[in-house]
């Protein structure tokens, strides 16, 4: 009896510990092949961005697609972009899911203060030390947990993070033409390529229209308007292109935007700001960046803070003065190094020029994020999203939480909350979290 009942014991310990061999095979098992499940169980997102895609910009055109897309995914009605409405810093923000202080990508324009040097936006596309400042981008974050990214013309895409660079980049050529129809579909056919036949995971994909044709012709116009068909055709070849390439069931897509448009308001209606005649510019200051939309930086010359201050604080009836210190919490810029000690904003539609309206723009953006007008769009559609959802406004810094949680990626500290997409998701990515990448027993 006794004997019988060792055997049982002796065969129930070699058993326990053949589980717990088991158990740290699979384990070993599971930690060995992570990225490689990953993969497998996370379907591959890709990020449009079209820049200057104002929130209401397919409401009085026809748009077959896009409207195709709100039953077949989601909307929201539209996002918000962080406070500095310009092209690098919204687009820095979406990509890293920081505010602009925390990010530092403060302007289209790289500039020293000190040396008065100013890099032009695509000739800061190549700069490492103008974006990479500690917030690092998804792509980076991606890549160092197991998964393959791209980006193909992304702003920021074409620069190393602490010494790394994205698997693979396009940066755009300086002076090659944004609205190309033939070259934006060969640039999806390329993106399709990536995913399909190389087994990229995440590629930010992104376009300069319709931003020119809002600076150039204005937001309200029939130019505008033929742009925004040309990106709705374009949205059509995507998904046919998705679908030929076998990527309809495993490819997520997010369109957004980095800011919206609003027509600028000339002499004949209204007075507009020019600085020079309150201040005498070459006297008290040493370093500006005006003459860009409705946001612009000053650095007074030694002592003469206040007195720039003075002379501009109620010099117009449409500009707004903020010292640095200022500067709204809720704006989240002015803890960054690179925001200047005196901060400009002018009211919708008021470009602010420094000593003469040299700026042929009909339309421009840099104004307060709270402007309808500076509202980007944002739509989403893929194997992970619901169909036929309309989304409430939340921050673009939202963005990044969303993307980390469709491909499995452990998200760095960041400024946003999955809180505000989370209602997008259909609940099987949940469910699959929790299977993976943790190997819970
Ligand atoms: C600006 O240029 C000066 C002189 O070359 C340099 O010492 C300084 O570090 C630069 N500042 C920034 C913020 O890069
Ligand atoms: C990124 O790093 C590589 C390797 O060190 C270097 O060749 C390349 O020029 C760097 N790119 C930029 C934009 O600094
Ligand atoms: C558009 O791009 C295609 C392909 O690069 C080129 O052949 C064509 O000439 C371009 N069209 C215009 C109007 O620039
Ligand atoms: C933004 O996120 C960073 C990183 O977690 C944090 O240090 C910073 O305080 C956050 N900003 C705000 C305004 O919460
Ligand atoms: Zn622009």
């Amino acid at each position: 009896m006794l004997s019988y009942l060792t055997a049982i014991c002796i065969i129930v310990k070699a058993l326990r510990m053949q589980s717990e061999l088991l158990l740290v095979l699979l384990l070993s098992v599971c930690v060995g092949s992570s990225p490689l499940s990953k993969k497998k169980a996370y379907n591959k997102l890709l990020l449009i961005s079209f820049d200057g895609f104002r929130w209401d910009y397919d409401q009085d055109v026809d748009t077959p697609n896009l409207d195709k897309l709100v039953k077949e995914g989601v909307k929201a009605k539209y996002i918000n972009p962080p406070a500095i409405t310009m092209t690098s810093p919204s687009h820095f923000t979406t990509i890293t899911g920081r505010w602009i202080e925390d990010h530092g990508v403060v302007h289209n324009i790289m500039f020293n203060d000190t040396t008065g040097s100013r890099v032009p936006h695509k000739a800061t596309l190549k700069r490492s030390e103008w974006w990479d400042n500690g917030a690092l981008p998804l792509w980076i974050t991606a890549q160092n947990q197991g998964l393959r990214t791209a980006s193909f013309f992304y702003p920021g895409g074409g620069v190393n993070y602490s010494g790394q660079a994205v698997n693979r980049f396009l940066v755009e050529d300086q002076g090659s033409p944004d609205d190309n129809e033939t070259e934006w579909r060969q640039n999806i056919d390329t993106v399709m390529g990536w995913f399909a036949k190389e087994d990229f995971d995440f590629v930010t994909l992104y376009y300069g229209e319709p931003d020119n044709v809002g600076h150039s012709k204005g937001p309200e116009t029939e130019e505008r308007r033929k742009v925004i068909q040309q990106i709705d055709r374009t949205i059509g070849y995507l998904r046919d292109s998705m679908y030929k390439s076998g990527l309809t069931d495993h490819l997520n897509v997010i369109l957004t935007s980095d800011h919206g448009m609003t027509t600028i308001k000339k002499a004949e209606d209204v007075k507009e700001i020019i600085l020079g005649d309150y201040v005498n510019l070459l006297k008290l200051t040493r370093f500006d960046l005006l003459d860009y939309g409705g946001f612009g930086m000053i650095t007074p010359r030694e002592g003469k803070q206040q007195d720039v201050y003075d002379a501009l604080k109620n010099a117009h009836p449409n500009l707004r003065v903020y010292k640095k210190e200022e500067i709204p919490d809720n704006f989240h810029i002015k803890k960054h190094a690179r925001i200047q000690p005196i901060v400009l904003l002018a009211d919708l539609g008021f470009n602010i020029n420094s000593r003469l309206v040299l700026d042929i723009n009909k339309g421009d953006h840099g104004f307060s994020n709270e402007e309808m007008d500076m509202k980007m769009f944002f739509r989403a559609f893929g194997p992970d999203f619901k169909q036929n959802f309309l989304a409430e406004p939340f921050d673009s810094v939202s963005i990044y939480p969303l993307m980390c949680e469709l491909l499995g990626v452990v998200p760095e500290a960041n400024n946003g909350s999955f809180g505000d997409t989370k209602a997008m998701l259909i609940g099987k990515l949940l469910i699959k979290k929790q299977q993976n990448p943790y190997c819970v027993f």
